[in-house]
């Protein structure tokens, strides 16, 4: 990953609202809610894939066919969710947009990822 960890860190606190961090064993690396799916383990994660979380149909299939969260990937999308979902024709029920820093928030993600 090209980002800050630290930064990331920081920059997570606007994701847990909708998101938590949590490990295989169920412990909590950040509390958050559950609006989003967990993002343990999200990076090189196929789209739409944690298991019992009800994603929209459209990353499901983007999922299906072969997206996966890579870092050029998942900035594209955090930065834009809906529009990285118009281009793939689909809509997305994540709206919210980081602006910038989300190479930090990767970073971030992979320090306290599985991997
Ligand atoms: C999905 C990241 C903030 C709601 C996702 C996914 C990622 C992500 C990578 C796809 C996960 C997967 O395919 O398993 C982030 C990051 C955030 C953030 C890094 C902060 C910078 C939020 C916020 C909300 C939200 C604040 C709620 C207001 C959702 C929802 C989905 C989602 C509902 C599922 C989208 C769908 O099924 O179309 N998020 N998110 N996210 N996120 Fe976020």
């Amino acid at each position: 990953p090209t980002g800050d960890v630290e930064a990331g860190e920081k920059a997570f606190k606007k994701c847990k609202s909708c998101h938590m961090i949590q490990d295989a064993d169920g412990e909590n690396i950040v509390k958050g809610g559950k609006t989003g799916p967990n993002l343990y383990g999200v990076v090189g994660r196929t789209a739409g894939t944690y298991e019992g979380f009800k994603y929209g149909k459209d990353l499901v299939a983007a999922g299906e066919g072969g997206l996966v969260w890579t870092e050029e990937e998942f900035v594209a999308y955090v930065s834009d969710p809906k529009a990285y979902m118009k281009a793939r024709d689909g809509k997305s029920k994540m709206t919210f947009r980081l602006k910038k820093g989300a190479e930090d928030v990767y970073a971030y993600l992979a320090s306290v990822g599985p991997a």
